[in-house]
């Protein structure tokens, strides 16, 4: 049976979105901001961190995948879904859950850098450090950890558990 230890709560996380959304809403006041949540992880924060700004923003999605049904990133990165809004000289925040190796934002960042915006930063839920392969700069986190595989609130493994509230590190 897998084993799932507790990594944030319920009330960690509110806490942690409410400060970053604060930190976003004063950075990109009377800037026109276009969020772009990577599918599909990051939608639950996404939806979480869009409704504690205070800006008003408009909102896309990409898809990307690089894992498949394993633990750790193929390098291989795959576009399932590209973006629908227009972002030529406009400021783009991509949402992510989670990085890890880096490899899937670094591509993600090159990719949007085609469509000529006027900037591209970051904000990830979680900053996995140990497994970076890639100089990559994350501008808004809410949590950093070393390692371990981690559930919920919209983290997979192999597509199971996005829909657990809290964040688990999940022992196979
Ligand atoms: P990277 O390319 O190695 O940085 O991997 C990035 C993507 O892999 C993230 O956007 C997640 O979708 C997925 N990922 C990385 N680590 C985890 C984890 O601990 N749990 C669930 N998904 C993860
Ligand atoms: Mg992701």
């Amino acid at each position: 049976m897998p084993e799932f230890i507790p990594v944030l709560k319920k009330d960690d996380i509110d806490k942690m979105v409410v400060a970053v959304a604060r930190k976003i809403s004063s950075d990109y006041k009377d800037r026109e901001l276009i969020l772009i949540g990577v599918l599909k992880g990051s939608f639950v924060f996404l939806s979480d961190l869009i409704r504690n700004l205070s800006i008003p923003v408009k909102v896309d999605f990409v898809g990307v995948s690089s894992y498949s049904d394993k633990t750790s990133s193929s390098g291989k990165i795959q576009l399932t879904k590209s973006i629908e809004i227009d972002i030529k000289n406009k400021n783009v925040l991509v949402v992510e859950d989670i990085v890890d190796s880096g490899l899937t934002l670094a591509w993600l960042i090159d990719y949007l850098m085609s469509f000529k915006p006027e900037t591209v930063n970051v904000c990830a839920m979680i900053d996995k450090s140990e497994r970076r392969e890639t100089q990559i700069q994350i501008d808004y986190t809410c949590h950093t950890v070393k390692e371990g595989f981690l559930v919920g609130y919209g983290l997979d493994y192999a597509e199971d558990y996005r829909n657990l509230p809290e964040i688990y590190h999940l022992k196979l």
